[in-house]
């Protein structure tokens, strides 16, 4: 693939075949999106977590469509190189098929992404079928799904009992069977996301799920320490955003306070002549 291709579907399986990582970020507006696609990411999601790191909810169920569909227009709008995924919100697929044909498709025209995502393992395949045989390419979501907060009891590491990890493997099997081209591992156990992906054709991308997944995301707000109100324990800083913000706030208050700010250079003038007729 070109240095500046536009990411593709195939071009995902063939880096799994190859052996190259895959890197994905989420991203919510447009100068995030064209940050990003300059940096070179390969995958930008608009995740549904913009409904915690963005708009300030306690977790991502409030999420809308129309919240979805908004950011997702401003990421697409800033993105040329990257492949935009756009998250299926909660209850925007488990109601039934027609409706998640609806909303997915929504997500594409409107939202202008090239994907959409969704949670979940067997209860998801026919709306998966349904979606891959319209045409709309659908990254899966397994382990740790937080839309299903209230049912798993919070935010916690998922597949740690034999059971449980068998459930995984299977619905993970299920989903690439009914047509899925991706499969996003959220938090579960190093060797069970290993083995899921030495099972799978095509590419898993791990978040909190080991080295060993094809690909790797984070949440853009946690890896630059912008939101601060909950740090998983897989998240790495790669940057200080938040400190740096408050710490210019902080400046800019006590240049406004102490008169400084703006400057002479910050500001216009006016020629003698219309001060005189304007004033005197
Ligand atoms: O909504 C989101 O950001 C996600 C990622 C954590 C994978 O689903």
């Amino acid at each position: 693939m070109a240095e500046r291709e536009k990411v593709r579907i195939t071009h995902l399986k063939k880096m799994k075949e190859q052996g190259q990582k895959i890197t994905m970020l989420t991203a919510y507006d447009y100068p995030t999106a064209r940050l990003e696609d300059e940096a070179g990411i390969d995958i930008m999601l608009v995740g549904d977590s913009l409904g915690m790191v963005v708009l300030g909810y306690e977790d991502t169920v409030p999420v809308t469509m129309e919240d979805m569909i908004h950011h997702t227009k401003a990421v697409a709008r800033g993105t040329e190189r990257a492949l935009v995924v756009g998250d299926m919100p909660f209850m925007s697929f488990q109601v039934s098929v027609e409706d998640t044909m609806k909303n997915a498709g929504r997500l594409l025209k409107e939202g202008m992404a090239q994907a959409v995502k969704l949670e979940g393992g067997e209860e998801v395949l026919p709306q998966t079928r349904a979606l891959v045989k319209a045409g709309i390419p659908v990254m899966g979501h397994l382990g740790l799904t937080p839309q299903s907060v209230n049912q798993l009891g919070g935010f916690k590491v998922q597949g740690k009992e034999v059971a449980e990890a068998k459930k995984l493997i299977d619905d993970a099997r299920l989903l690439e069977e009914a047509g899925i081209f991706s499969l996003v591992l959220e938090c579960i156990p190093a060797p069970l996301a290993r083995e899921i992906t030495s099972e799978l054709k095509v590419p898993t991308i791990g978040i909190g799920a080991g080295p060993d997944c094809d690909g790797q995301v984070l949440v853009v707000h946690d890896m630059l320490g912008m939101y601060q109100r909950f740090v998983p324990r897989f998240v790495r800083r790669y940057g200080e955003i938040g400190e740096s913000m408050k710490e210019a706030f902080q400046r800019y208050m006590e240049d406004v306070r102490n008169g400084k700010f703006p400057a002479e250079s910050e500001s216009f003038s006016m020629d003698e002549e219309t001060i005189k007729k304007l004033f005197s």
